[in-house]
C-alpha cells in the first residue's frame, strides 16, 4: 500500500462526513435515550377513547377496595383523559384497606432503573372530592420493598381543582426493575394525570439518559438526522410524527401511536428536544419532515399547502427570531437563541410514490424562497441517474448482506460529478443472517463500504448508520448500533467501526494505492489534527474482508523529511475468533478495537492483517 502524504496529494473530506441517524424505533427514545421513567404518563395510550388503555399502569387492590377508570376531565385540552381512582376501603370501618394501601403503579418501560443515592423528580397532577393522603413511592417490582417514598397530604379545598405536585425522591438502594406507585388507605375519589419521574442527572441537564447520550457523543457525530425513518411517514398519515403536536409544555402534548414500529410515545422527546440534543452533541440537526405521504395514504399536490406551511413553521420554530410567531414559541420553551438548522429532508423513502415529485416541488420552492440557505435533501437516489428535480442532496439507503455491502465500496465511483446534488448515505447496515444482532462480519463489510465512501468524498458528503438504538425489550429491527436495557448498554461491532471513522469528518483524504491480487482488501488514508492534543496524525485504514491473514507492506511517500518526521505510531485492530461473534451485556467488548504500539513505524512498515479484520495505523507527524 503506497500512501502519499504530501500536501499536494490531499483533498478535503467534508466536515459533515460522519453523523448519526436517530429514529424513534425499538424504543430508542421513549424508554431509551429520553430519560422519562413513566410510560403512558397521561393515561392517553388508548387515544381519545373511553375507556382508554392505561397499560402499563396496573392496579394495586381488588374489586372490593378500589375501582379504576378513565374519564375526560383532565385540565389539559389536548389530552383530556385522566385516571380516576375510587377508593372503596378506608383506614377504619367495615372495609379496611390493606396496610400498604391501594392505588396504581407504573413499571416504566420494562422496569425503572433506580440507583442508590440518586434523586428522582416526580411530578403529577391531582384532583379529589375530599382531602388526600397519598403515598408516592419507588419500590421493587413487587411493590413490597420501598426504595424511596413521600406522603402527599392536602385538604379538600387544596385539591378540589387540578393541582400540580412536585417532589424529589432519593433512592436508598439500587433496583433495575423498579416501579412508581401511588397508594392510599383513605376512602374517596382521586384523579391523577400527567405523571412524570425523571432522574436529576440527565445529559447536560436536558432530559437525555446520560450513559446512552455519552455513547452517541463518543461517535463524535457531525450531524444528526431525525426523527425517522418510517416513524416520520407512519403506516397512515394520521399516525405520522407531526412536530406541532410534540412541542410546548410536556403536560400538554397529546402523544401519539407510531403505527410503523407499533408503540405509543408520550412525545416528551419532541421536536424541540431533538434540536436540543443535536446542540448538546455539537452536531448539525437534519430534520426529516412528513411530506404528505405515509406508507398507505398520500395527500395530493393540489392539497399539500397545509403540510408545506407546517414545514415552514417548523423551520421558523427552529431558527426564527424570537419575535416571530414560532421563534417566540421556541423562546418560551427556554431557547431564545435559534438552533442551527441548515438541512431538511422532504420525506423518507418516498421517491417512488405517486405524489412525491409533485409534493416535493411545492416544499422545495417554498423553503428555498423563504430560506435560500437551507440545504434540501431529496428521497430520490441519483447515484446512477440524474434527478428530475432540483436538490442539494440525494438520499441513498442500503440494507444488504455482507458481500454486497463490501462490494459497494465502489458504488459512487460512477456517480455524476456535474455540480449537481451530493450524496447523503443516510441509512446503511448489513442485515439478515450475516448480521445477526450485530456481528463482526457485518462490521467488517461496513468498514469496507465506508473506506470506499471516503475515497468518493468529493461526491458523498454525509453518512449515517441505521438504526442507532435498540431496547432489547422491543427489538423491531436488527441489527442496531447501540443495545440497551433499563440500565446497561453496549456497542455492536458496527458501533465501534463508526467510532473509528469519525476522525475523517473534516480531515484530508490522502492519495493511496493498493497493489494486491486479492479483492478482499480495501484501504484509505487521511491526515488530521486531533482536537484533544492539537497534534497532526496520519491514519491508514485497511479492511481485510477475506478469511486468511495478509501481510502488507505500507510505504509512506511524499514526506519532506527536512521539515516533517514520523513520531510514535499505534495500531488498532477490530477482529475476533469467529466472524459471527457479537457483543452482549455479559461480554460488551468481546468484539471491540484493540490498540497497541506499532513497533515497526516508519516510512516502510510490514504489517499483518488478521482474517476478517479492520485495522487502523495512526502515525504522529512531528
Ligand atoms: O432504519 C430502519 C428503517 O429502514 C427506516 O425507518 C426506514 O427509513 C428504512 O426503511
Amino acid at each position: 500500500l503506497a500512501v502519499d502524504v504530501s500536501d499536494a496529494s490531499g483533498t478535503p473530506i467534508p466536515k459533515t462526513f460522519y453523523g448519526i441517524f436517530f429514529e424513534e424505533i425499538n424504543h430508542a427514545g421513549a424508554g431509551g435515550l429520553w430519560a422519562e421513567l413513566v410510560s403512558n404518563r397521561g393515561f392517553e395510550a388508548g387515544g381519545p377513547n373511553i375507556p382508554s388503555n392505561i397499560d402499563p399502569w396496573a392496579i394495586i387492590g381488588n374489586e372490593l377496595t378500589i375501582y379504576v377508570s378513565t374519564d375526560r376531565t383532565s385540565c389539559f385540552e389536548r389530552n383530556k383523559l385522566a385516571v380516576r381512582l375510587e377508593v372503596l376501603c378506608d383506614s377504619e370501618g367495615d372495609n379496611i384497606c390493606p396496610a400498604d394501601g391501594v392505588g396504581i403503579y407504573n413499571p416504566g418501560f420494562w422496569g425503572m432503573n433506580i440507583e442508590q443515592g440518586k434523586k428522582y423528580k416526580v411530578i403529577f397532577y391531582v384532583r379529589s372530592t375530599g382531602a388526600i393522603n397519598l403515598k408516592v413511592s419507588l419500590t421493587d417490582s413487587s411493590g413490597v420493598v420501598k426504595i424511596a417514598s413521600t406522603d402527599i397530604k392536602a385538604s379538600a379545598s387544596d385539591v378540589s381543582n387540578w393541582t400540580k405536585v412536585e417532589t424529589l425522591l432519593e433512592a436508598n438502594q439500587t433496583n433495575h426493575n423498579a416501579r412508581l406507585q401511588f397508594t392510599t388507605t383513605s376512602k374517596g375519589v382521586i384523579w391523577l394525570d400527567q405523571v412524570s419521574a425523571m432522574p436529576t442527572d440527565t445529559y447536560k441537564g436536558h432530559g437525555f439518559r446520560s450513559d446512552l447520550a455519552q455513547m452517541v457523543a463518543d461517535i463524535k457525530p457531525s450531524f444528526m438526522r431525525f426523527p425517522g425513518g418510517c416513524f416520520v411517514e407512519g403506516e397512515w398519515l394520521r399516525n405520522a410524527f407531526r412536530w406541532k403536536e410534540t412541542v410546548g409544555p410536556w403536560e400538554e402534548r397529546p402523544g401519539h401511536f407510531g403505527d410503523v414500529w407499533m408503540y405509543w410515545t408520550d412525545d416528551g422527546l419532541g421536536y424541540f428536544e431533538f434540536l436540543q440534543l443535536a446542540e448538546d452533541l455539537g452536531t448539525l440537526p437534519i430534520w426529516v419532515f412528513n411530506n404528505g405521504i405515509s406508507h398507505n395514504d398520500e395527500v395530493d399536490p393540489s392539497a399539500i399547502l397545509p403540510f408545506v406551511q407546517e414545514a415552514l413553521d417548523g423551520i421558523e420554530f427552529a431558527r426564527g427570531d424570537p419575535t416571530s410567531k414560532w421563534g417566540r414559541f421556541r423562546a418560551a420553551m427556554g431557547h431564545p437563541e435559534p438552533f442551527n438548522l441548515k438541512y431538511v429532508a422532504i420525506g423518507n423513502e418516498d421517491c417512488g410514490k405517486k405524489n412525491y415529485q409533485g409534493n416535493y416541488l411545492r416544499f422545495y420552492n417554498a423553503i428555498k424562497s423563504a430560506y435560500p440557505d437551507i440545504q434540501i435533501i431529496s428521497n430520490c437516489d441519483a447515484s446512477s441517474r440524474p434527478l428530475s428535480h432540483p436538490a442539494d442532496f440525494y438520499d441513498y439507503h442500503v440494507y444488504t448482506n455482507a458481500n454486497d455491502m463490501f462490494s459497494r465500496a465502489q458504488v459512487f465511483k460512477g456517480a455524476s460529478r456535474d455540480g449537481g446534488p451530493k450524496a447523503f448515505v443516510s441509512e446503511y447496515a448489513v442485515t439478515g443472517k450475516d448480521a445477526g444482532t450485530g456481528s463482526l462480519l457485518a462490521a467488517i463489510a461496513e468498514a469496507g463500504f465506508l473506506v470506499g465512501l471516503e475515497k468518493n468524498s468529493d461526491i458523498v458528503h454525509m453518512i449515517s448508520y441505521a438504526p442507532l438504538f435498540v431496547n432489547t425489550n422491543d427489538r423491531r429491527w436488527n441489527p442496531d448500533a447501540i443495545v440497551f436495557n433499563s440500565f446497561q448498554s453496549y456497542g455492536t461491532p458496527s458501533y465501534w467501526v463508526q467510532r473509528f471513522f469519525s476522525e475523517s469528518s473534516g480531515a484530508t483524504l490522502l492519495n493511496s494505492s493498493l497493489q494486491t491480487t486479492t479483492s478482499s482488501l480495501v484501504a484509505s488514508a487521511i491526515s488530521w489534527q486531533d482536537s484533544a492534543d492539537q497534534k497532526n496524525y496520519i491514519r491508514i485504514k485497511v479492511v481485510n474482508f477475506g478469511s486468511t491473514s495478509v501481510n502488507l507492506k505500507i510505504s509512506i511517500g511524499g514526506l519532506d523529511l527536512n521539515s516533517v518526521g514520523l513520531g510514535g505510531a499505534t495500531k488498532t485492530v477490530l477482529t475476533s475468533a469467529n466472524v459471527m461473534d457479537e457483543n452482549s451485556f455479559s461480554q460488551p467488548k468481546k468484539v471491540a478495537p484493540m490498540q497497541s504500539a506499532l513497533q515497526t513505524a516508519g516510512k516502510d512498515m510490514n504489517v499483518t492483517l488478521p482474517p476478517h479484520s479492520f485495522s487502523s495505523f495512526d502515525i504522529l507527524k512531528i
